[in-house]
């Protein structure tokens, strides 16, 4: 009798996992996103009861991800995880904007199969490669029974999306999950869970998902930082029509402001945003902590950004943003 294997589908998008130093000795110095994600596949374990396909979707250092790339992704995560035979998908990334993806593939999709992003902090052909043990950690927990959600596996670590954050820029185990700690390990003995998997929230129905994968732009959302001597400038350029028309870009319709501490907004720069606000912009408190969010009394101004870090407040604001999302937002 054939036993019928059940499908993960890797999807490829760059990153260091994919980069190539030209020196292997000097692997500090190299150039990301070069190997096919077929080729990362080669000689990595294949999960017991499965069978791997893989998929080039992007080719991109993750700094430089753009629309296109995620609108790509996000219909080919949506295509992959509908078909029945398929168990889970891997996503190998770049580990500078893998929150964000993390996070975006989480809203939308909210998958009731496991969406497993990876990554590598030293390049494939550095003696130290990471990736080959984090692809493999991937395929693992995209294969185990009862996993759900948007995950992120690097370093023996498994992270939820909503709490995952790159903590590090050198070190192998790269990503924390703050207060929350990491969902759980897995290492040479298996995979310990240390909370439930994410729940699934509520996804995005086919069609709102294909056209959000056909607009051809999304809100724009800036990202503004208050510090010591703050003024509200930035602001001002940022909203400043012949600005825009010069540049060329939509007019702003968020502000994500990375305040200090508990959210806290130098007063200048709070100025500048409540000005934003009363011309019809949103504006979101976030932190520029690494950990512990952002608390409100309901005095504030602005609402908080939710225990989001500015990077993914953006991205969540910027959803809400899109005709048809208030519902989401309010
Ligand atoms: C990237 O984010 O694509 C490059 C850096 C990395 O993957 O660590």
């Amino acid at each position: 009798m054939q036993v019928r294997l059940e499908k993960i589908v890797v999807l490829g998008t760059g990153g260091t996992i994919a980069g190539l130093a030209g020196d292997p000795a000097h692997s500090r110095h190299y150039v990301a996103a070069q190997k096919p994600v077929a080729d990362l596949l080669g000689g990595v374990a294949v999960p017991a009861g499965s069978e791997v396909l893989s998929e080039q979707v992007a080719q991109v250092d993750s700094k430089d991800i753009d629309l296109a790339v995620w609108q790509r992704l996000l219909l080919r995560c949506q295509y992959w995880l509908a078909q029945d035979d398929v168990r889970g998908v891997v996503i190998t990334h770049g580990t500078d904007t893998l929150e964000e993806t993390a996070l975006l593939l989480q809203s939308v999709l909210a998958p009731a199969k496991p969406v497993v992003l990876t990554c590598a902090m030293r390049p494939a052909n550095a003696p130290d490669a990471d990736g080959p043990r984090n692809l493999a950690d991937a395929l693992q927990v995209a294969a185990c029974v009862g996993a759900q959600g948007v995950i992120v596996v690097c370093a023996g670590q498994i992270h939820a999306a909503a709490e995952v954050q790159k903590v590090h820029t050198s070190r192998l185990d790269a990503f924390g999950s703050g207060d929350a700690g990491p969902l759980g390990r897995i290492g040479p003995d298996g995979m310990q869970l240390a909370r439930e998997w994410p729940r699934c929230g509520k996804a995005w129905s086919a069609p709102d998902v294909q056209a959000l994968a056909a607009r051809t732009a999304w809100p724009r959302v800036e990202v503004v930082y208050s510090h010591a001597l703050a003024s509200g400038a930035l602001v001002d350029a940022l909203l400043d029509a012949e600005v825009t028309r010069r540049l060329g870009v939509p007019p702003v319709q968020g502000l994500v402001v990375a305040g200090t501490g508990n959210g806290t907004v130098h007063h200048a720069l709070h100025d500048a945003l409540q000005r934003a606000a009363a011309a019809g912009v949103h504006v979101v408190r976030a932190t520029r902590c690494a950990a512990g969010g952002v608390s409100s009394t309901g005095e504030e101004a602005f609402p908080d950004s939710r225990g989001l870090s500015p990077a993914k407040a953006r991205v969540a604001l910027m959803l809400s943003l899109l005709p048809g999302q208030r519902a989401r937002r309010d």
